[in-house]
């Protein structure tokens, strides 16, 4: 397809997901070689698992750490951090906990997941800790176990996370979607916000799914070479 001018749209979100990490190295979790396949969450990646054995729950994580620090953001990641840092009016929502988009230059990216490099204390709240290993496990102020400030299966998000990802959402006229497969809720559902509110919704994903029908333009191109070629004139 030609290229869009970001100076028709005054507030564009980029909403992406594992495939946007993808090209940069990071396993995505469904598909091919996906995490899922190889790993039961059951075991690694839910409360319950984290309660039966800290750990090893722990060591999966630190797994997935290493595998991202050995990963680097590729252009799709730069074309979205100079969009935000060019002009006003353009918010990243992620469902990844790898921080890529971070480590390229975005400033202003609404987690939903949560983060890879946080962990968090029921009682004391949410703490930084980044690098290969956790640098702490047991929360300085009581002493029970920290464990990563990641949304895992069977937990909740965020409310005020949620809230501010659907106001920024529905507030949008460019919607762009980037490398999820649409199966994970609420998360899933995100996209019909920006339909709703009348945005144009562009979908970047090498493979369609069930949520495709809902964009008015379906992008079947990796990530990296699609959104360069998306913004032509930044
Ligand atoms: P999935 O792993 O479910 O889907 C990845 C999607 O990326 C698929 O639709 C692929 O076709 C697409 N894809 C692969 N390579 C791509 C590329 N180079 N460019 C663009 N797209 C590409 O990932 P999510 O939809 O993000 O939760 O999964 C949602 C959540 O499920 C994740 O946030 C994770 C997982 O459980 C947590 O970790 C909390």
């Amino acid at each position: 397809m030609e290229g869009l001018s970001h100076r028709d749209y005054g507030r564009i979100v980029f909403f992406t997901g594992a495939g946007m990490s993808a090209e940069s190295g990071v396993p995505t979790y469904r598909g091919r070689g996906g995490i899922w396949d190889s790993y039961r969450w059951e075991e690694y990646a839910c409360q319950r698992a984290f309660e039966r054995d800290p750990d090893k729950v722990l060591k999966f994580h630190e797994l997935r750490r290493k595998a991202v620090l050995a990963c680097e953001p590729h252009a799709g990641h730069r074309v979205i951090a100079a969009l935000q840092k060019a002009r006003p009016g353009v918010r990243i929502v992620t469902q990844n906990i790898d921080g890529m988009h971070q480590r390229a230059g975005a400033t202003d990216v609404i987690e939903l997941h949560g983060s890879l490099w946080r962990v968090r204390c029921e009682e004391h709240g949410v703490r930084q800790d980044v690098g290969e290993a956790y640098r702490e496990t047991r929360c300085p102020a009581c002493g029970r176990h920290l464990r990563p400030d990641i949304v895992w299966f069977e937990d909740s998000l965020d409310r005020f996370t949620i809230e501010e990802a659907v106001r920024a959402i529905r507030a949008a006229d460019l919607f762009i979607s980037i490398g999820t497969s649409g199966v994970v809720w609420p998360a899933a559902g995100f996209p019909r916000f920006a339909k709703e509110g009348g945005a144009l919704c562009v979908e970047i994903n090498p493979e369609a799914n069930e949520m495709s029908p809902l964009y008015d333009i379906s992008i079947r191109e990796p990530a990296g070479k699609a959104l360069p070629r998306l913004f032509t004139d930044l």
